[in-house]
């Protein structure tokens, strides 16, 4: 960054609270001027804000946690700035226990349920008020509005999210002091864990974890559609990628990358995590994310990616396209293998239904073809009983799909994989088969194929609802849907 773009405090200065610094010892700068500097700027207080539209669902998530953890104090920061390189930072994405209990997405914020004396907690934020203009602040600080942008007030903040909010600097020294049970949310905001060093133990923190991650997996009718949203932006992204096939051929998954990006950043927040455009061979490399490989005529193109939304939700879906707009008979034949695993695994995807039962009815589907093609010996029953289809199917079958793009991680193994789905729930079924360049077992003309196809699918009262519908799975729908988009590219 350029040293113009750096506030005027040399480093030791900076680093004092400026509240603490005497009137008038701005360095390199003159009385006259820290004293214009305070005066001359309008009222821009916002009146009248209504609550966010979550507010509401946030307010009866922090009623279940209240309910759950009786007379303790519980901490949910929203994370802090990373630093990139120096004096640059990481694009902020705030924790997702704190989004989830806040609908809010501030850094440095933390969520405080404090219990009350008569039963219940009293929720409260802590967070950055707006910048001072009498000491200087919101000019010489780094985190000052000048520089990062204006922040909503403490009433602003409070009527947009329907809790009472505090200045968190003064969190600190407040944990320090409280006494009774005190639980935080580990891993976001390293101030605040110094501050409860004394107080808590890795043990209740992580029930306070796994309650959040297990609390997630039922999504809301908010949730729901913004998970919608996420899969329709998705949706939108990989008809640009199939748009500019061209371009990509002609430079590199970089164009692929940057093309669902756009579409990311524009409808939603970001990317819910890093864009796997894997061309060729790269479709074996399952996180493949470097994406720096070429995209050639008769190769397939794997793309895994999602838009997250304004709110934080995400879709997740792959799409394996052959980059000419026909698949070979040899990639047919093995993309056709990994969609019937998927229609096996997506017709399992039922309220009541174990949710292990998806993944053993795509590996079963597979592990058959497998058989069939003479790349590993049967019956299926042995290969399945062995996990011998594990060389080429390599992953589980899908996850749970939310804030996280593989959400709930932290609940049980009794509550996720092996528990039961409930409607409400969205995961997704993602089958693959992927036959790696170097390996031998298989016939060559598999070598270097990789196929996933993998869509997020709503648990409903009676059955699924596909919310990645409107992007077609079958082969033969596949290669009318590029052709379609590729005469509209002329
Ligand atoms: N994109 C990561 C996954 O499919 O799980
Ligand atoms: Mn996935
Ligand atoms: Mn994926």
């Amino acid at each position: 960054m350029a040293d113009e773009l750096t506030p005027e405090t040399p480093e030791a200065e900076a680093e004092e609270p400026i509240k603490q610094r005497k009137n008038g010892l701005y360095p390199g700068v003159s009385d006259e001027l820290a004293e214009n500097m305070k005066s001359g700027w309008a009222d821009t207080e916002l009146r009248d804000l209504k609550p966010i539209e979550q507010a509401g669902n946030a307010a009866r998530r922090r009623a279940a946690l209240s309910e759950r953890f009786p007379g303790e104090r519980l901490v949910i920061p929203a994370g802090t700035l990373k630093t990139r390189s120096n004096d640059t930072e990481y694009p902020f994405r705030a924790a997702t226990e704190y989004v989830y209990l806040t609908g809010d997405q501030t850094d440095g914020s933390v969520l405080v349920l404090e219990p009350r004396s008569g039963g219940g907690h009293e929720a409260v934020l802590h967070r950055l008020p707006r910048s001072d203009r009498e000491n200087g602040e919101f000019w010489l600080n780094g985190m000052g509005e000048l520089w990062v942008g204006r922040r909503h007030s403490l009433a602003e903040s409070e009527a947009l999210l329907g809790v009472p909010c505090k200045d968190v600097r003064e969190l600190a020294d407040t944990l320090r002091e409280a006494t009774g049970p005190v639980r935080v949310v580990r891993g976001h905001d390293a101030a605040v864990e110094e501050a409860l060093t004394d107080k808590v133990t890795a043990e209740r923190d992580e029930e306070l974890r796994v309650y959040l991650s297990e609390a997630r997996a039922v999504k809301d009718d908010f949730e729901v559609g913004e998970l919608q949203k996420a899969v329709d932006s998705t949706v939108r992204g990989f008809e640009d990628v199939v748009k500019v096939l061209d371009k990509a051929q002609a430079t590199s998954e970089r164009w692929i990358e940057g093309t669902f990006f756009l579409r990311a950043r524009v409808e939603g927040n970001d990317v819910g995590y890093g864009s796997i455009c894997a061309a060729g061979p790269h479709a074996t490399t399952l996180h493949w994310v470097r994406n720096d490989g070429p995209v050639r005529s008769g190769d397939l193109l794997l793309l895994d990616a999602g838009v997250e939304t304004h709110t934080l939700y995400t879709a997740d879906v792959t799409r394996t396209l052959p980059v000419s707009g026909t698949y070979s008979e040899v990639q047919r034949r093995v993309y056709d293998a990994v969609y019937e695993a998927q229609e096996a695994g997506m017709a399992a995807v039922q309220p009541g239904a174990k949710y292990r039962d998806f993944h053993d009815a795509a590996q079963r589907v597979l592990a058959a073809r497998l058989v069939e093609w003479g790349i590993v010996e049967g019956p299926v029953e042995r290969v399945l009983e062995l996990g011998l289809q594990r060389r080429w199917t390599l992953h589980g079958t899908g996850h749970m799909l939310g804030l996280d793009v593989h959400d709930c991680a932290a609940a049980r193994t009794e509550a996720y994989v092996n528990g039961t789905l409930e409607p409400g729930m969205v995961l997704t079924v993602e089958p693959g088969l992927y036959f790696q360049a170097d390996d031998l077992t298989v016939p060559e003309e598999y070598r270097g194929i990789g196929v996933r196809i993998e869509d997020d699918l709503l648990v409903t009262e009676d059955g699924n609802r596909n919310l990645s519908a409107a992007l077609p799975r079958r082969s033969d729908e596949v290669e009318a849907w590029m052709a379609r988009l590729a005469a509209e590219r002329g």
